[in-house]
């Protein structure tokens, strides 16, 4: 454990790439990979499981306080013991997860955890939508991901095979409104983060440029 962890925050909306470059990124600097959207999805999972009302953000933010919450670096996302690595990716907890993660008491109490994680690992690259923003304004780098909403709605549709370009790409404007329109950190990029526009890069050329802005 470090005094000051050496933190590379990656945000931005759905769809931009975040996720695999992010990946990548921890990859090839060797520190930890966090997603701190699988947080706020755990806990829309938890309260969907406990037939909580998503909206209902006095018992959302209890359960998000209480929630055991494990992501071990495979991968896996386990909430209050209960494998949840394929629910938590669902369209019902896509649905339920703007609602959740626009709750203060639970922005509070995930911040407080993603805080704990970075000086647990020394640092980290974490993926999110205020990472930058708000809980490591600090970070030693600050990059935000962005691409044309054709482009995010194409490469969401085709990781959710199921549903058509057009409910993927409806769901996605919702999401961005949401995400953007919410009063508790809102999503917008840091003063001083590297803008990448991706739609038109593949995933080797964002993560070069992203390590040659690394101090
Ligand atoms: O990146 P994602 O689609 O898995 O994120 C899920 C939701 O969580 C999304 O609606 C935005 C929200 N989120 C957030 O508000 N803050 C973060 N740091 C990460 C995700």
């Amino acid at each position: 454990m470090t005094d000051t962890p050496k933190v590379i925050a990656i945000d931005g909306p759905a769809g931009s790439g975040k996720s695999t470059v992010a990946r990548a990124v921890a990859a090839r600097t060797g520190l930890p990979y966090l997603d701190t959207g699988a947080m706020y999805r755990s806990v829309a999972f938890a309260a969907l499981r406990a037939g909580v009302d998503p909206d209902d953000a006095e018992l959302v933010g209890n359960l998000a306080c209480g929630m055991e919450l494990e992501m071990p670096a495979d991968g896996t996302v386990v909430v209050d013991g209960t494998d949840a690595t394929i629910e938590i990716r669902g369209p019902e907890v896509t649905r339920a997860v703007s609602i959740v993660a626009a709750n203060p008491t639970v922005r509070t109490e995930m911040r407080r955890r993603q805080r704990a994680w970075a000086a647990e690992h020394g640092g980290g690259v974490m993926e999110g939508r205020d990472i930058g923003t708000v809980v490591f304004p600090d970070a030693v780098l600050k990059v935000y991901l962005d691409a044309q909403p054709e482009v995010r709605a194409a490469r969401r549709s085709k990781e959710v095979s199921d549903l058509s370009y057009e409910t993927v790409a409806s769901d996605l404007a919702r999401r961005d409104a949401l995400d953007q329109g919410r009063d508790d950190s809102p999503l917008r990029e840091a003063d001083d983060a590297f803008v990448i526009d991706t739609s038109d890069l593949t995933v080797e050329q964002i993560v070069d440029a992203i390590l040659e802005q690394l101090p």
